[in-house]
């Protein structure tokens, strides 16, 4: 395809530049959590999403009053859920490529005394973090936003102890089989296959309208990437649910959410 600015030469950037304008657009998944629900969250009453309307099941998480633990909201900034867990007692780092997201973490800690750390960076390259740091990782629905989840699966894999739990939302891919216009307005054409990205699959109109727009790029991973892809990093799938998005025709048909507990053994 031939854009006068091509997003694959880095996609990263560009995603990032995407993400911090969806914090002036006010993007639902920009809007920081209220002092009520902080203050709730003090009193042990919390709970958070990963993806968009179950919340994930209190079985899933540790206690967090009995001992402190080191949580990693991973490509999860924006105010909502590092807020949340903090409030509750963990001891929360926050790594997401948005400054503008990030800054979302930073009014609420600031806000409400909360001591969030916050790391800029690629969720592909943990880096800056160290092996067996994390008691849990949450990772909310993001790597929708990256070229290849392999890499993401590994280095979360790597920055957890023994018996810790990565507790991550999903797009079902089947989300991205079908003509995008169309779906808006529930038709449903089949269009594309999977594995799907933005930067293949969509024509130079398509494109040129979401550049306009500063609209994140998408791409639309296999189930074997998403769930074989945790397995092939070395942790232990051990719990599953789906979940919907009222606002999506498409949820009518089928739940196009997965949130997964995988555990490093
Ligand atoms: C849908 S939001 C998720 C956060 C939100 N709190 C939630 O509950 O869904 C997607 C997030 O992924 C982040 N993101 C996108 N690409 C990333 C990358 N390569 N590395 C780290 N974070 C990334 C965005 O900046 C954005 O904050």
């Amino acid at each position: 395809m031939n854009h006068p600015f091509d997003p694959a030469d880095d996609i990263v950037g560009y995603n990032r530049a995407a993400w911090n304008s969806q914090v002036q657009k006010r993007n639902p998944w920009t809007i920081p959590v209220s002092t009520e629900e902080i203050q709730r969250a003090r009193n042990d009453d919390w709970q958070i999403v990963l993806t968009p309307e179950k919340p994930v099941p209190r079985e899933w998480f540790p206690d967090f009053r009995a001992s402190p633990i080191e949580v990693l909201c991973l490509a999860g900034s924006g105010g909502q859920q590092a807020p949340i867990l903090a409030a509750a007692g963990a001891n929360v780092t926050v790594f997401d490529n948005s400054e503008a997201q990030l800054a979302q973490d930073r009014t609420v800690a600031d806000r409400e005394g909360l001591p969030i750390k916050l790391i800029q960076g690629d969720m592909a390259d943990l880096a800056v973090l160290g092996n067996a740091s994390f008691d849990l990782i949450v990772h909310p629905c993001s790597n929708s936003f990256v070229p290849s989840v392999l890499p993401v699966w590994k280095e979360a894999e790597r920055v957890m102890k023994r018996g810790a739990n990565l507790l991550s939302g999903i797009v079902n891919p089947v989300f991205y089989l079908f003509d995008d216009q169309l779906m808006e307005k529930g038709e449903f054409k089949l269009q594309h296959k999977i594995p799907y990205s933005d930067l293949t699959s969509l024509s130079s109109e398509q494109m040129q309208a979401l550049l306009e727009e500063n609209e994140p790029l998408c791409f639309g991973h296999t189930l074997t990437d998403q769930l074989g892809g945790q397995i092939e990093a070395g942790l232990v799938i051990t719990g599953l649910f789906e979940d919907g998005w009222s606002e999506w025709p498409i949820s009518k048909y089928i739940s196009t959410f997965i949130a997964t507990k995988a555990t490093k053994p």
